[in-house]
């Protein structure tokens, strides 16, 4: 669903972000929406070095190397975002929280620093553009984090920010998706 979304949002030439790039399987969606036009740019973040060499594996394997020399990795926490990306200029922020699949499980996104990094990215996202969270509330830490991110949602204008929420009902340990778009008059 998070996919569909990004392919009808995301146009050749944007500026996207994925805050939690991971082994890169949403970084390599991202660059095909993106970056066959020689203006796209896209970010992949994430705080383990690990998941870093896994994506650009992933990536320069799959991409001609001209798109991947577009492609900007940077190991850090997204709570703090590369100072070079310009606010009101990026067309989709994307986070697909919790652990690195195959990966060490306690080193999982938090409350505290997805909160951080939303707070940021609200003033990154263009008119028009995107955040795209995907939650996992089938384990503690994950529930309390996607309580955490719904309540904050909650607070923003909606003059501002249309907020969706996507849950699948019969299924209490899936994923779900939260897509927040900003205004294009705003
Ligand atoms: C579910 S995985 C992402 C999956 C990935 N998008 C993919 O397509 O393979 C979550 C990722 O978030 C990363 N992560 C956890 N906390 C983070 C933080 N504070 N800042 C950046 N990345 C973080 C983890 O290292 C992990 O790789």
């Amino acid at each position: 669903l998070a996919h569909a979304y990004w392919s009808k949002l995301v146009q050749q030439g944007d500026l996207v972000i994925d805050a939690t790039c991971g082994n890169g399987k949403d970084a390599l969606a991202l660059a095909r929406y993106a970056l066959e036009s020689p203006l796209g740019r896209l970010w992949a973040l994430d705080l383990q070095a690990e998941a870093i060499a896994s994506a650009q594996i992933l990536l320069k394997d799959s991409l001609p190397p001209e798109q991947f020399a577009r492609i900007s990795f940077l190991q850090c926490n997204h709570s703090v975002f590369p100072e070079n990306i310009k606010e009101g200029s990026v067309k989709l922020i994307a986070y697909n929280l919790g652990y690195l699949p195959g990966g060490n499980k306690t080193l999982t996104t938090t409350a505290a620093s997805t909160l951080l990094s939303l707070g940021l990215a609200v003033k990154l996202a263009c008119p028009g553009g995107a955040i795209s969270v995907t939650c996992y509330p089938g384990h503690p830490e994950g529930l309390a984090e996607e309580a955490a991110i719904l309540q904050w949602c909650r607070g923003l204008s909606p003059k501002l920010w249309s907020v969706c929420s996507h849950r699948w009902e019969n299924r209490k340990k899936a994923p779900s998706l939260l897509l927040l778009q900003r205004c294009w008059r705003s």
